[in-house]
């Protein structure tokens, strides 16, 4: 939906001291991305990657990295001498690019991509030089205020601090996002001066230079304010957070999705969840999990990079991190799978079950309190409650490999390295330290003494 005409320029080099942080507030995280990675992901829904610009300053580095994961990239403003010397910063390789240059904020993560797309749009079709997203607010204070002359076209963009007590009066407020006619934006640019109190060289001056040289500058409101949203404390960074989430629950809701009390529920944005699937309260679903159809996700369950196919079910208090259900495979309640953890098409683990690296076969099951570690485990295995991989030496990780039908009883220690083949029958108690053949009952533990007719001594 870009197109290769249009260029992004994300203002995101500020500190954000109000954020009272170590780290640069474009890197802090809401609903489940760095309020940057929102920007970038509404300027992919006009411009293509490589015509997508960060500009980085706090935090260069860190800021520079999100960036290019997301393919996009990056200009260095070493000092930040305002919004007009941002987009300076840029110069060299912004000037010969042309077409449409969109200008936004790293900090305002509720834009959405089609907001942006209006404005080119916008820019695309009038004959202005530029076009000014604004809205209508309440409250204008500290907002750069959009004066218009009798055509309704925008003559200036005046700041807070310099505006007389009419302009004050005006409700309509600069987004702080434009669109630009790149040629004409380039042209006019070295017009901007620092003479203001603050000795910034400012973005909106570009507004009343470009009427003095008698192009038009058009405005378009944005029609959810809303989206305008900008995050300057943690407060502000909360409310967002809440609104990125209730944005994807409803979006899950409407493809067919139930989720119980969803205000409790939170699923990152690149999450997918299948049709009938049904997510209960307090549950959180993040990172790159795919979730299939009819598909149950319990009470506070915590799925990261989780892969569910059709049918799956992960009950209550489970975590599942980094690992994969087969079709009608259940977890928990309880139970943790991690680290390339894979269950086996309905293969069940239970309650305190954890399972790390391991691949458990179609319908094995492991009900109660075990762990599991570094483990290839066939199908149709019954692994009893309590039942230990000792997988570590002290200094190395070993595997245990188990075959298909095998039966650990209750309370098994298993040595690893070590093998159980196919059938293999391990009696309850047992320490396993050596191999055991297809088919082969194996009992590691002391034989049960009784004594008749023993009794204390003094009774
Ligand atoms: C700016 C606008 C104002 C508008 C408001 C909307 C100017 C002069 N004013 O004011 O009209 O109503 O946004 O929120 O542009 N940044 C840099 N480098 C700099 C300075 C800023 O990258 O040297 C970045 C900041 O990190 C921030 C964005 O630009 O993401 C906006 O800067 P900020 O200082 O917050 O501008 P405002 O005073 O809010
Ligand atoms: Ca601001």
């Amino acid at each position: 939906m870009s197109s290769s005409d249009v260029t992004v320029v994300i203002l995101a080099a500020g500190q954000g001291t109000r954020m009272k942080s170590r780290m640069a507030k474009v890197l802090h995280r809401a609903g489940g991305r760095a309020l940057v990675q929102h920007a970038i992901v509404a300027a992919l829904g006009v411009a293509p990657p490589e015509r997508i610009f960060v500009v980085v300053g706090h935090q260069a580095e860190a800021v520079r990295e999100v960036a290019e994961a997301a393919g996009v990239r990056t200009i260095e403003q070493k000092e930040q001498l305002g919004t007009g010397h941002a987009v300076l910063c840029g110069e060299a390789v912004l000037s010969g690019l042309g077409g449409h240059m969109v200008v936004t904020v790293g900090d305002c993560p509720l834009i959405r991509p089609e907001t942006l797309r209006a404005l080119v749009e916008r820019q695309r079709k009038s004959e202005a030089a530029a076009v000014v997203l604004t809205a209508d607010v309440p409250d204008s204070t500290g907002y750069g205020r959009i004066i218009r002359d009798h055509n309704g076209a925008v003559e200036a963009i005046i700041e807070h601090k310099a505006a007389t007590e009419t302009q004050r009066a005006v409700k309509e407020i600069n987004s702080g996002i434009y669109c630009f006619d790149a040629g004409e934006f380039w042209r006019h640019v070295r017009q901007i001066r620092p003479d203001n109190p603050a000795h910034e060289y400012y973005l909106t001056d570009m507004i009343g230079i470009l009427n003095a040289a008698g192009l038009r500058v058009a405005a378009t409101k944005i029609a959810d304010p809303g989206e305008l949203l900008g995050i300057n404390d943690r407060v502000q960074l909360a409310d967002a957070d809440r609104i990125l989430r209730d944005r994807k629950t409803r979006e899950l809701m409407l493809s067919g999705v139930t989720i119980e009390m969803p205000e409790t529920v939170t699923v990152d944005p690149d999450v997918i969840v299948g049709m009938d699937t049904v997510i209960g309260p307090f549950a959180r679903i993040t990172g790159q999990s795919v979730i299939g159809e009819d598909c149950k996700i319990g009470t506070c369950a915590i799925l990261h990079d989780a892969v569910l196919e059709n049918g799956a079910e992960v009950f209550a208090f489970s975590m599942v991190s980094s690992s994969k259900l087969g079709a009608n495979a259940h977890a928990g309640p309880y139970a943790r799978l991690r680290m390339g953890a894979e269950l086996g098409d309905s293969a069940h683990v239970g309650n305190f079950v954890e399972l790390k690296n391991t691949a458990m076969g179609a319908g094995s099951k492991s009900m109660h309190l075990a762990y599991l570690g570094d483990s290839r485990i066939g199908s149709k295995v019954n692994v009893g409650a309590g039942t230990i991989t000792c997988n570590y030496d002290g200094k190395k990780k070993h595997p245990t490999v188990i075959g298909d039908g095998v039966f650990v009883g209750s309370n098994s220690t298993l040595v690893a390295p070590l093998a159980l083949e196919d059938g293999a029958y391990i009696a309850a108690g047992s320490v396993i330290t050596e191999n055991v053949p297809e088919g082969a009952l194996a009992l590691g533990r002391a034989r049960q003494v009784v004594k008749e007719g023993w009794k204390r001594k003094g009774n």
